[in-house]
Protein backbone atom coordinates (compact mmCIF):
# COMPACT_ATOMS: atom_id res chain seq x y z
CA UNK A 1 0.00 0.00 0.00
CA UNK A 2 1.42 3.72 -1.17
CA UNK A 3 0.43 4.90 2.31
CA UNK A 4 2.04 2.14 3.80
CA UNK A 5 5.48 2.80 2.24
CA UNK A 6 5.62 6.27 2.63
CA UNK A 7 4.45 6.67 6.27
CA UNK A 8 4.58 2.98 8.30
CA UNK A 9 8.13 2.32 10.01
CA UNK A 10 8.95 0.03 6.93
CA UNK A 11 11.00 3.48 5.72
CA UNK A 12 13.40 3.42 8.72
CA UNK A 13 14.20 -0.33 7.81
CA UNK A 14 18.02 -0.55 6.67
CA UNK A 15 17.34 -3.15 4.32
CA UNK A 16 13.70 -1.97 3.22
CA UNK A 17 15.18 -0.18 0.09
CA UNK A 18 11.91 0.94 -1.55
CA UNK A 19 10.13 2.33 1.24
CA UNK A 20 13.06 4.31 2.58
CA UNK A 21 13.54 5.99 -0.88
CA UNK A 22 9.78 6.53 -1.68
CA UNK A 23 9.64 8.27 1.90
CA UNK A 24 12.68 10.44 1.66
CA UNK A 25 11.60 12.07 -1.81
CA UNK A 26 8.50 12.83 -0.63
CA UNK A 27 10.37 14.60 2.88
CA UNK A 28 13.00 16.54 0.15
CA UNK A 29 10.04 17.76 -1.66
CA UNK A 30 8.09 19.11 0.63
CA UNK A 31 10.85 20.51 2.47
CA UNK A 32 10.69 24.29 1.96
CA UNK A 33 13.25 26.57 4.73
CA UNK A 34 11.02 29.82 3.51
CA UNK A 35 7.89 28.27 4.74
CA UNK A 36 8.98 26.74 7.78
CA UNK A 37 9.74 29.80 9.33
CA UNK A 38 6.88 31.52 8.97
CA UNK A 39 4.65 31.79 12.08
CA UNK A 40 0.81 30.50 11.71
CA UNK A 41 -1.11 33.55 13.08
CA UNK A 42 -3.11 31.88 15.62
CA UNK A 43 -6.23 34.31 17.52
CA UNK A 44 -7.16 32.56 20.29
CA UNK A 45 -4.91 29.24 21.27
CA UNK A 46 -7.57 27.64 23.47
CA UNK A 47 -10.07 27.30 20.82
CA UNK A 48 -8.16 27.12 17.06
CA UNK A 49 -10.32 27.84 13.90
CA UNK A 50 -10.55 24.60 11.52
CA UNK A 51 -8.21 26.92 9.00
CA UNK A 52 -5.64 27.27 12.02
CA UNK A 53 -5.20 23.68 12.93
CA UNK A 54 -4.92 22.93 9.52
CA UNK A 55 -2.18 25.31 9.01
CA UNK A 56 -0.23 23.84 12.18
CA UNK A 57 -1.10 20.08 11.09
CA UNK A 58 0.37 20.62 7.40
CA UNK A 59 3.52 22.15 8.84
CA UNK A 60 3.90 19.72 11.37
CA UNK A 61 3.22 16.94 8.74
CA UNK A 62 6.36 18.64 6.44
CA UNK A 63 8.73 19.65 9.07
CA UNK A 64 8.15 18.46 12.68
CA UNK A 65 8.26 21.77 13.44
CA UNK A 66 5.83 25.15 13.44
CA UNK A 67 6.03 28.17 14.93
CA UNK A 68 3.24 30.33 15.55
CA UNK A 69 2.26 33.87 16.43
CA UNK A 70 -0.66 35.39 19.07
CA UNK A 71 -1.92 38.48 19.74
CA UNK A 72 -3.48 37.31 22.73
CA UNK A 73 -1.98 36.64 26.44
CA UNK A 74 -0.50 32.81 26.60
CA UNK A 75 0.10 31.28 30.01
CA UNK A 76 0.30 27.55 30.88
CA UNK A 77 -3.69 26.65 30.61
CA UNK A 78 -3.24 28.12 26.64
CA UNK A 79 -0.53 26.29 25.95
CA UNK A 80 -1.76 23.11 27.44
CA UNK A 81 -4.83 23.93 25.44
CA UNK A 82 -3.11 24.50 22.34
CA UNK A 83 -1.02 21.10 22.40
CA UNK A 84 -4.04 18.97 23.20
CA UNK A 85 -5.74 19.98 20.08
CA UNK A 86 -2.91 18.88 18.52
CA UNK A 87 -3.32 15.64 20.16
CA UNK A 88 -0.54 16.10 23.03
CA UNK A 89 -2.08 15.16 26.66
CA UNK A 90 0.48 13.48 28.62
CA UNK A 91 2.94 16.01 29.93
CA UNK A 92 6.18 15.00 31.01
CA UNK A 93 6.77 16.12 34.71
CA UNK A 94 9.69 18.10 35.33
CA UNK A 95 11.18 19.40 38.93
CA UNK A 96 11.36 22.54 37.19
CA UNK A 97 8.15 22.44 35.54
CA UNK A 98 5.40 24.19 38.29
CA UNK A 99 2.41 21.56 39.25
CA UNK A 100 0.28 21.56 36.17
CA UNK A 101 3.57 20.41 34.60
CA UNK A 102 4.33 23.70 32.32
CA UNK A 103 8.15 24.86 32.70
CA UNK A 104 9.49 28.52 33.13
CA UNK A 105 12.46 29.20 31.40
CA UNK A 106 14.04 32.16 33.02
CA UNK A 107 17.65 33.12 33.91
CA UNK A 108 17.53 31.56 37.64
CA UNK A 109 14.20 31.00 36.90
CA UNK A 110 13.97 27.67 38.84
CA UNK A 111 15.67 27.70 42.09
CA UNK A 112 16.40 24.06 42.32
CA UNK A 113 17.52 24.13 38.73
CA UNK A 114 19.79 27.98 38.77
CA UNK A 115 23.01 25.80 37.85
CA UNK A 116 21.84 23.89 34.56
CA UNK A 117 22.70 25.91 31.60
CA UNK A 118 18.47 25.70 30.44
CA UNK A 119 18.00 28.29 33.08
CA UNK A 120 20.94 30.74 32.82
CA UNK A 121 22.40 32.65 29.80
CA UNK A 122 24.52 30.45 28.43
CA UNK A 123 24.23 28.78 25.00
CA UNK A 124 22.56 25.76 24.89
CA UNK A 125 24.49 23.02 22.88
CA UNK A 126 22.13 20.85 19.87
CA UNK A 127 20.27 17.71 21.75
CA UNK A 128 16.77 16.45 21.54
CA UNK A 129 14.95 17.28 24.91
CA UNK A 130 14.81 14.28 27.94
CA UNK A 131 18.10 12.61 26.34
CA UNK A 132 19.06 11.71 30.05
CA UNK A 133 15.56 9.76 30.60
CA UNK A 134 14.91 6.18 30.08
CA UNK A 135 12.89 5.60 26.71
CA UNK A 136 10.10 5.14 28.99
CA UNK A 137 10.19 8.38 29.58
CA UNK A 138 11.27 9.65 26.07
CA UNK A 139 9.80 13.35 24.96
CA UNK A 140 8.13 13.03 21.79
CA UNK A 141 7.21 16.32 21.31
CA UNK A 142 7.66 19.96 23.44
CA UNK A 143 6.52 23.44 22.58
CA UNK A 144 7.99 26.68 24.01
CA UNK A 145 6.25 29.74 23.76
CA UNK A 146 7.90 33.15 24.41
CA UNK A 147 6.68 35.57 26.80
CA UNK A 148 9.90 37.95 26.88
CA UNK A 149 12.83 38.17 25.06
CA UNK A 150 16.11 38.74 25.92
CA UNK A 151 17.62 42.55 24.68
CA UNK A 152 20.70 40.45 22.62
CA UNK A 153 21.03 36.79 21.61
CA UNK A 154 18.83 33.94 22.94
CA UNK A 155 17.91 32.39 19.39
CA UNK A 156 17.12 28.74 18.91
CA UNK A 157 18.45 26.67 16.47
CA UNK A 158 16.34 23.95 14.86
CA UNK A 159 17.10 20.92 12.56
CA UNK A 160 14.32 18.17 11.85
CA UNK A 161 15.73 15.11 12.91
CA UNK A 162 14.09 13.00 10.06
CA UNK A 163 16.36 14.85 7.97
CA UNK A 164 19.39 14.45 10.03
CA UNK A 165 18.69 10.69 9.79
CA UNK A 166 18.41 11.06 5.53
CA UNK A 167 22.12 12.99 5.95
CA UNK A 168 23.63 10.11 7.68
CA UNK A 169 21.49 7.25 5.76
CA UNK A 170 22.09 8.65 2.33
CA UNK A 171 26.15 9.39 3.36
CA UNK A 172 26.53 5.75 5.07
CA UNK A 173 23.89 2.95 6.23
CA UNK A 174 26.18 1.25 8.82
CA UNK A 175 26.16 5.06 11.09
CA UNK A 176 22.46 4.22 11.68
CA UNK A 177 22.54 0.63 12.47
CA UNK A 178 25.86 1.94 14.79
CA UNK A 179 23.63 4.59 15.97
CA UNK A 180 20.28 2.83 16.75
CA UNK A 181 22.29 0.10 19.06
CA UNK A 182 20.71 0.52 22.92
CA UNK A 183 24.13 1.06 24.35
CA UNK A 184 25.59 3.81 21.79
CA UNK A 185 24.78 6.90 24.45
CA UNK A 186 25.09 6.75 27.87
CA UNK A 187 24.47 9.63 30.13
CA UNK A 188 26.24 9.19 33.43
CA UNK A 189 24.22 9.14 36.44
CA UNK A 190 23.86 12.62 38.09
CA UNK A 191 23.19 13.15 41.77
CA UNK A 192 21.40 16.83 41.69
CA UNK A 193 19.65 16.82 38.39
CA UNK A 194 17.18 18.90 38.02
CA UNK A 195 14.54 16.02 38.14
CA UNK A 196 16.45 14.52 41.10
CA UNK A 197 18.73 12.32 41.23
CA UNK A 198 19.07 9.58 38.12
CA UNK A 199 21.06 6.71 37.66
CA UNK A 200 23.27 6.73 34.48
CA UNK A 201 21.15 5.92 31.37
CA UNK A 202 22.04 4.04 27.91
CA UNK A 203 20.18 4.13 24.82
CA UNK A 204 19.93 4.05 21.07
CA UNK A 205 20.13 7.73 19.18
CA UNK A 206 17.67 6.72 16.64
CA UNK A 207 14.65 4.27 17.66
CA UNK A 208 11.24 3.89 15.62
CA UNK A 209 8.60 4.18 18.03
CA UNK A 210 5.34 1.78 18.27
CA UNK A 211 3.69 4.54 16.37
CA UNK A 212 6.06 4.10 13.39
CA UNK A 213 7.77 7.48 13.99
CA UNK A 214 11.48 8.37 14.62
CA UNK A 215 12.90 9.31 17.78
CA UNK A 216 15.97 10.60 18.35
CA UNK A 217 18.08 10.96 21.16
CA UNK A 218 20.70 13.10 21.07
CA UNK A 219 23.14 15.30 22.47
CA UNK A 220 26.30 17.33 21.57
CA UNK A 221 27.91 18.15 24.82
CA UNK A 222 30.89 16.94 25.54
CA UNK A 223 31.38 16.60 28.95
CA UNK A 224 29.18 13.87 31.34
CA UNK A 225 28.69 11.77 27.83
CA UNK A 226 30.18 8.41 26.61
CA UNK A 227 29.51 7.36 23.46
CA UNK A 228 30.51 3.75 22.37
CA UNK A 229 33.96 3.32 21.68
CA UNK A 230 33.28 1.87 18.09
CA UNK A 231 34.47 3.61 14.99
CA UNK A 232 31.48 3.79 12.90
CA UNK A 233 30.08 5.47 15.99
CA UNK A 234 32.70 7.97 16.35
CA UNK A 235 32.63 8.76 12.51
CA UNK A 236 28.63 9.43 12.68
CA UNK A 237 28.67 11.91 15.56
CA UNK A 238 31.65 13.71 13.72
CA UNK A 239 29.38 13.41 10.91
CA UNK A 240 26.71 14.73 12.44
CA UNK A 241 28.42 17.76 14.43
CA UNK A 242 29.31 19.22 11.03
CA UNK A 243 26.20 19.05 9.30
CA UNK A 244 24.24 20.88 12.70
CA UNK A 245 26.67 23.53 12.42
CA UNK A 246 26.95 23.55 8.09
CA UNK A 247 25.37 27.03 7.56
CA UNK A 248 24.03 26.23 4.30
CA UNK A 249 22.33 23.07 5.91
CA UNK A 250 18.66 22.25 7.10
CA UNK A 251 19.41 24.16 10.42
CA UNK A 252 16.64 26.78 11.09
CA UNK A 253 17.66 29.97 12.99
CA UNK A 254 14.89 31.58 14.89
CA UNK A 255 14.37 34.46 17.60
CA UNK A 256 10.67 33.78 19.01
CA UNK A 257 9.13 37.53 19.69
CA UNK A 258 7.00 38.01 22.39
CA UNK A 259 3.55 36.02 21.91
CA UNK A 260 5.30 33.44 19.42
CA UNK A 261 5.97 29.82 20.17
CA UNK A 262 6.61 26.79 18.47
CA UNK A 263 5.37 23.36 18.31
CA UNK A 264 7.59 20.38 17.60
CA UNK A 265 8.78 16.81 17.80
CA UNK A 266 11.21 16.84 19.68
CA UNK A 267 13.54 18.03 16.93
CA UNK A 268 17.12 18.49 17.54
CA UNK A 269 17.57 22.33 18.76
CA UNK A 270 20.15 24.68 20.19
CA UNK A 271 19.95 28.03 21.70
CA UNK A 272 22.46 30.81 20.89
CA UNK A 273 23.85 32.74 24.38
CA UNK A 274 21.40 35.94 25.65
CA UNK A 275 22.06 38.97 27.16
CA UNK A 276 19.70 40.83 29.29
CA UNK A 277 20.36 44.23 31.01
CA UNK A 278 16.87 44.98 32.73
CA UNK A 279 16.50 42.13 35.13
CA UNK A 280 12.56 42.80 35.66
CA UNK A 281 12.31 41.71 32.02
CA UNK A 282 14.84 39.16 31.42
CA UNK A 283 13.81 36.41 28.66
CA UNK A 284 11.23 34.49 29.89
CA UNK A 285 9.81 31.60 27.86
CA UNK A 286 6.84 28.71 28.79
CA UNK A 287 7.85 24.92 28.09
CA UNK A 288 5.82 21.90 28.09
CA UNK A 289 7.41 18.51 27.32
CA UNK A 290 4.89 15.63 26.16
CA UNK A 291 5.17 12.08 25.64
CA UNK A 292 2.62 12.00 23.19
CA UNK A 293 3.65 12.14 19.67
CA UNK A 294 2.38 14.21 17.33
CA UNK A 295 -0.28 12.84 15.02
CA UNK A 296 1.85 14.11 11.91
CA UNK A 297 2.75 10.15 10.90
FE1 LIG B 1 15.79 21.59 24.81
Amino acid sequence: MYEETISGSARFILHHGPGYRAWRAAKLRAHDAAAAVSPVEIRDPARLSPGELCRLRDALARDNLVFYACAGRVGGAELRSLGRQLGLQRLDYHLCADPSGVATITDGGAQAAGEFIPYTPRALNWHTDGYYQPAERCVRAFMLHCVAKAQQGGANRFFDHELAYIALRDREPRWIEALSQRDVLTIPGHAVAPDAARPAVAGAVFSVCDDGGLHMRYTARKRHVVWKDQSAVLEAIAFLHELLDDPSGFALRYTLQPGEGVVCANVLHSREAYHDDMPLRRRTLLRARYRDSLPVH
